[in-house]
């Protein structure tokens, strides 16, 4: 299923973060393209080295996205409002408690994060691998009459809260993976690890 109108609003809201390897001393944040971004070296990836990236600009309402082991991960900050939201639709949910194992430990909670207002997700859809789309708008879409803030996958129609907890009815039969992750201080966040601040 496709939305009718091509344009996406979301992704003009999209945020594209450089990734540097943990104690590569590479920058951090820098604002280049995601497909130019800093990589781990080809050993460094193999062997499943983190990303680390400053999430100090990721304002409220966006997402950012963040490359770890040849994969894009999506980072989003939540609004107040969607934050508000985010359990008050969990009927049309089809793992809302998430238990099934698609997060670690530390993100099973209801908001399926580490800090509330920052969500970090691995940015596949879980029906067939397709990236979903970031569609942060309340209200009337093309593919809903009652979205709450989520991502749409373009592939067959998939849906998933903000949390990336999946709806029922739809082809994924899973929630999207939240990957280990930790926050180095409040604006660091490492992709690939588990951290003791996890
Ligand atoms: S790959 Fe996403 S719905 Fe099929």
């Amino acid at each position: 299923m496709q939305p009718k109108n091509p344009s996406n609003p979301g992704r003009r809201k999209f945020l594209i973060a450089a990734t540097s390897v943990v104690g590569a001393g590479a920058v951090v944040g820098a604002a280049v393209p995601f497909l130019t971004s800093i990589s781990p070296s080809a050993k460094a990836e193999a062997a499943g080295a983190p990303s680390k990236a400053d999430i100090s600009k990721l304002r409220k309402g966006e997402m950012m996205v963040i490359e770890w082991r040849g994969k894009p991960i999506y980072v989003v900050r939540h609004t107040d409002k969607s934050l508000e939201l985010l359990n008050q639709n969990i009927e049309r949910l089809s793992d809302p408690d998430s238990q099934q194992d698609q997060q670690p430990d530390y993100a099973k909670n209801e908001n399926r994060s580490i800090r509330p207002d920052v969500v970090v997700l691995e940015a596949v859809c879980t029906h067939l691998s397709c990236a979903p789309t970031f569609y942060p708008q309340i209200g009337v879409t093309d593919f809903d009459d009652d979205w709450q803030g989520g991502f749409f996958c373009p592939c067959h129609g998939s849906k998933f809260d903000l949390a990336g907890r999946v709806y029922s009815g739809v082809p994924a039969p899973t929630n999207m993976l939240v990957p280990p992750h930790y926050y180095e201080s409040d604006d660091i966040l490492v992709i690939g690890q588990d951290g003791a601040k996890a």
